[in-house]
């Protein structure tokens, strides 16, 4: 797939999301957004054009061959993806969605009564799940997984429920890597139970290594097989 200057197009997306409880308030995470800007940039030197669908970070990249869209909860991220999806080589989903979202938005800021106080929450879109039952066979998708124990095995459940083509496992075990650091450790996994495995390192070879990766499974003239 190539956009009107003849260059193929990588979906990501990257940083935290933001689900709002009321104008005020919201539900979020520590995501920093530095990884998925870190492979947006990978991909750029490799003569990608990228589009970055984005929750709120403090990064700033530009590029002639990047597009930014700047969104806040999954479902505006979702909603964002859906024009470029079909039209990406690769999709990337380095986001960290929030898993769930405030039932009701409350129009009005909250004021506080009770003692105790509970919110209702439910599931928000799972947006590489969605984009894996509609990939075709020319394109390729990457997916994260930060995990905390079981590692490997939560990784390749991952892998086929959402039909990604590797995924990223990060552990939060390993000291310097996930949130927040400018340092990462991953091992990255295809749907060959291959594993390769790289030592820490800054976020921007990180993803090199990730963009290396995707570049040489796109051009195997075999992709592997689909669920
Ligand atoms: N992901 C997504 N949409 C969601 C949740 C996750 O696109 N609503 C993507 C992430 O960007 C990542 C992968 O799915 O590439 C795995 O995300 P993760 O949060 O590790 O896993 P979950 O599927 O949310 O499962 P769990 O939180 O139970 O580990």
């Amino acid at each position: 797939m190539k956009t009107p200057n003849n260059k193929p197009i990588v979906l990501i997306t990257a940083g935290p999301t933001r689900e709002a409880i009321d104008p005020v308030r919201f539900i979020s995470n520590h995501s920093s957004g530095k990884m998925g800007y870190a492979i947006a940039g990978a991909f750029l030197e490799k003569g990608f054009d990228v589009v970055l669908v984005s929750g709120p970070v403090n990064i700033s990249l530009s590029h002639p061959g990047l597009t930014v869209i700047p969104v806040n909860s999954a479902d505006e991220m979702y909603a964002a993806c859906q024009p470029y999806f079909s039209i990406a080589c690769v999709a990337v989903f380095a986001a960290a969605v929030a898993d769930y979202k405030p039932a009701q938005v409350y129009s009005q800021k909250m004021k506080k009564s009770a003692y105790e106080f509970s919110l209702q929450m439910v599931k928000n879109v799972d947006i590489a799940c969605e984009f894996g039952k509609i990939k075709r066979n020319d394109q390729l998708s990457i997916g994260f997984a930060l995990e905390t124990n079981d590692e490997e095995q939560n990784a390749l459940k991952k892998l086929y429920t959402k039909n990604l083509d590797l995924i990223v496992l990060n552990s939060v075990q390993d000291k310097g890597a996930t949130f927040g650091y400018d340092t990462n450790k991953i091992t990255i996994i295809n749907r060959d139970f291959q594993f390769q495995s790289f030592p820490l390192k800054n976020k921007a070879e990180v993803a090199k290594d990730i963009v290396a990766a995707a570049i040489k499974l796109y051009q195997q003239p075999e992709k592997p097989a689909q669920a």
